[in-house]
């Protein structure tokens, strides 16, 4: 069988910035350069070329520098446009943005009930048919039930305890249907727990590889593409089979992303 093709939802950073702050990273005296955040977005986008990737591009607009980080946007199942909600105001106004562009492609459009936030794949990644989705500091846990009867497929909230991870994302990332690389820590007593129970194969890290988020990363086959840092963390994933891609996120950190972050799954 041929093998389906990975693309992904990206979006230029033009009028990325830190205009406010919204999680601990995100301070407004230290600016991103941006010319230095347009090269480094530049060599993702080269990468992932690299690796066979179709890159799709929402065009970016002035007001919203966060837009650039399209993991947000919603999460995509097939033809369907799970849109967010998003708990900030600031963040709110990229939504008819982002169904706007999903609509034009004729995706069905899905949006969250008015009462539950949800910030889309940035808090819901597949581990095999389950959904993991992190709750408690962006992402309601009653997004729990809705997200399963609109998916018909098993979801479990993973409660985040640590405001420097506040989205799933940034310390949670799955590696195929079995491993996943996870920051314990970041999770709830009884999370940890789920993680243990729930995946064959859940692999630790430590907080000084977690704090350069090097959960943050983009998987595409046996590729990982990552903020560069540790050299444990790179040890550890090519122990894992993986050809290891460090880039530099630095200036995307500034606002508490990284990899994973500027990228949404369409296939
Ligand atoms: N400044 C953005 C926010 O706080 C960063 C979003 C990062 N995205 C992610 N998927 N973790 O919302």
């Amino acid at each position: 069988m041929a093998k389906e093709t990975t693309s992904f939802l990206i979006c230029p950073p033009d009028y990325y910035g830190v205009e406010y702050e919204i999680n601990p990273w995100m301070c407004r005296i230290i600016k991103p350069i941006s010319g230095l955040a347009e090269q480094q977005w530049a060599s993702l986008y080269t990468t992932l070329q690299g690796l066979d990737v179709t890159l799709e591009q929402i065009p970016p607009v002035s007001g919203l520098p966060d837009m650039v980080f399209t993991a947000n946007a919603g999460l995509v199942v097939g033809k369907q446009f799970i849109s967010s909600r998003f708990r900030f105001e600031v963040r709110q106004s990229e939504t008819p943005h982002h169904q706007k562009w999903f609509q034009d492609r004729r995706y069905q459009i899905i949006t969250p009930p008015t009462d539950i936030y949800f910030e889309g794949e940035g808090d819901a990644l597949w581990v095999g048919e389950t959904l993991f989705v992190g709750c408690g500091i962006r992402t309601d846990r009653s997004a729990q039930p809705w997200l399963t009867k609109v998916l018909d497929r098993p979801v479990i909230t993973l409660e985040l305890v640590d405001p420097r991870f506040y989205h799933l994302d940034t310390c949670f990332c799955p590696l195929d249907d079995q491993r996943v690389l996870y920051y314990p820590s970041a999770f709830s007593t009884a999370a940890q727990g789920l993680i243990q129970s729930k995946i064959p194969r859940p692999i630790p890290m430590k907080e000084e590889d977690a704090v350069v988020f090097g959960a943050n990363a983009i998987v595409v086959n046996k590729h990982i593409v990552l903020n560069g840092g540790s050299a444990a963390l790179t040890k550890t994933l090519i122990d894992e089979g993986f050809d290891v891609h460090s880039l530099d996120f630095r200036e995307f950190i500034k606002a508490g992303g990284s990899a994973k972050c500027l990228i949404l799954r369409l296939t």
